[in-house]
């Protein structure tokens, strides 16, 4: 054993959302351990928890969750009682093209978690299992509606597919042998640290670069935009104060069309360049739409807002402004992902259009 009160394995803590968790739970518990597990496939980077890494309640550990005896011995060297499981395989465009890494990753390796976290832990006890999942489960919305905890599953990507399946395991894991669990639902995530291949920060990295900025289809596109930071902070609340075996949804009632981000991210990066007011527009570039393109997400965040007092702090403006800020200080950390195999994939991907 150790002297810490809670053993917390956070998987995927590498990435985007998942590095400001774990930077949040380092800094805000001293008294809890984090053990960061991640593969570091293209979307992990270390360098994303440089400020933290030398935490004496903070452990990185390479491992894949698909792996049945890493797992095992995870749980046993780190007297694992808490997992918050993040590690996906994340981006729908990917999974368009390649499906069967998704079901990999998102459903096998959801499961052989959940089987080795049932197998180690004593389930009397208070250990949770937290999975956090998409909106993108409940499938698209029309021009009016919102998305409830009750709404219908209606997946339609191969990314969501494999989401709602993992979630469909994690809640069978409740019913089935009573393992305590939590979900969240959230909507797209911005802000630092988010890798470019998303729509947000992929235009940023374009404008300064003075590229195309790819808009699918009509650009109309509508998604409900969580700053990273407000959703770091509901997982820690529903971490600690959400009922066992409940959903919560998480949203950032921010609802945009893709195109007004775009031109939003133009007029910000432009002033901060010191370019010529909408010397950007003209990198515009309407793009073969995506198959299957969902048309609107929109979260009603009701339940955790008022079961547990959430609702977040950041608009879009102010958001946006400072992610901006963030990717122009750090294009170094941009520079360094863009080199690698990503830019071969991202570059073919032009070629379909
Ligand atoms: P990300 O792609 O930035 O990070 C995923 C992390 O998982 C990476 O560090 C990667 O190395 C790791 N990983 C992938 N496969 C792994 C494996 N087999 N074993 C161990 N680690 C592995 O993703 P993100 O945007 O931070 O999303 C995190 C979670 O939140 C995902 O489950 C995603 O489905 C969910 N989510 C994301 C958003 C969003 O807008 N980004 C919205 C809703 C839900
Ligand atoms: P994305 O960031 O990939 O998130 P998700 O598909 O999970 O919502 O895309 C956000 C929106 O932006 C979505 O409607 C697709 C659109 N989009 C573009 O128009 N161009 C792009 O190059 C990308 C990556 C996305």
């Amino acid at each position: 054993m150790n002297s810490f009160t809670k053993n917390i394995l956070i998987t995927g803590g590498a990435g985007f959302i998942g590095s400001h968790l774990v930077r949040l739970l380092v800094n805000k518990y001293p008294n809890y351990k984090i053990i960061n597990l991640d593969k570091l496939t293209y979307a992990g980077n270390l360098d994303n928890l440089k400020d933290i890494e030398a935490k004496v309640n903070y452990k990185f550990v390479k491992a894949d969750i698909c792996n049945q005896n890493e797992l095992e011995k995870i749980f046993n060297e780190f007297y694992i009682d808490n997992v918050i499981h993040l590690a996906a395989e994340s981006h729908v465009d990917r999974s368009i093209s390649n499906p069967l890494e998704f079901v990999q990753t998102n459903v096998l390796g959801t499961v052989n978690l959940l089987n080795v976290a049932k197998n180690k832990w004593n389930l009397d006890t208070d250990n949770v299992f937290y999975h956090v999942s998409t909106d993108e489960v409940y499938g698209s919305l029309d021009d009016d509606g919102l998305f409830l905890e009750t709404t219908p599953y209606d997946p339609r990507s191969p990314y969501s597919a494999s989401k709602a399946s993992s979630d469909h395991f994690v809640r069978a894991y409740h019913e089935t042998y009573g393992l305590k669990i939590k979900i969240s639902n959230c909507s797209n995530n911005y802000g630092s640290h988010q890798f470019p291949e998303k729509l947000i920060p992929l235009v940023i990295n374009n404008i300064l670069n003075k590229k195309p900025l790819p808009i699918y289809g009509k650009g109309e596109n509508i998604r409900d935009w969580l700053h990273v930071v407000d959703h770091a902070e509901a997982i820690d609340l529903i971490f600690h104060e959400g009922k066992n075996g409940e959903t919560f949804n998480i949203g950032g009632h921010n609802e945009r069309k893709n195109i007004e981000i775009v031109k939003l991210l133009i007029q910000l990066v432009d002033i901060k360049l010191n370019r010529p007011e909408g010397d950007s527009l003209s990198l515009i570039t309407y793009v073969k739409d995506r198959a299957g393109h969902d048309k609107r997400y929109a979260i009603d965040s009701k339940k955790l807002n008022q079961q547990l007092g959430w609702t977040p702090k950041y608009t879009v403006e102010k958001g946006i402004e400072e992610t901006v800020d963030w990717y122009l200080k750090n294009m170094k950390w941009v520079n360094n992902i863009v080199s690698g195999d990503y830019l071969n994939y991202y570059e073919n991907q032009y070629v379909d259009r």
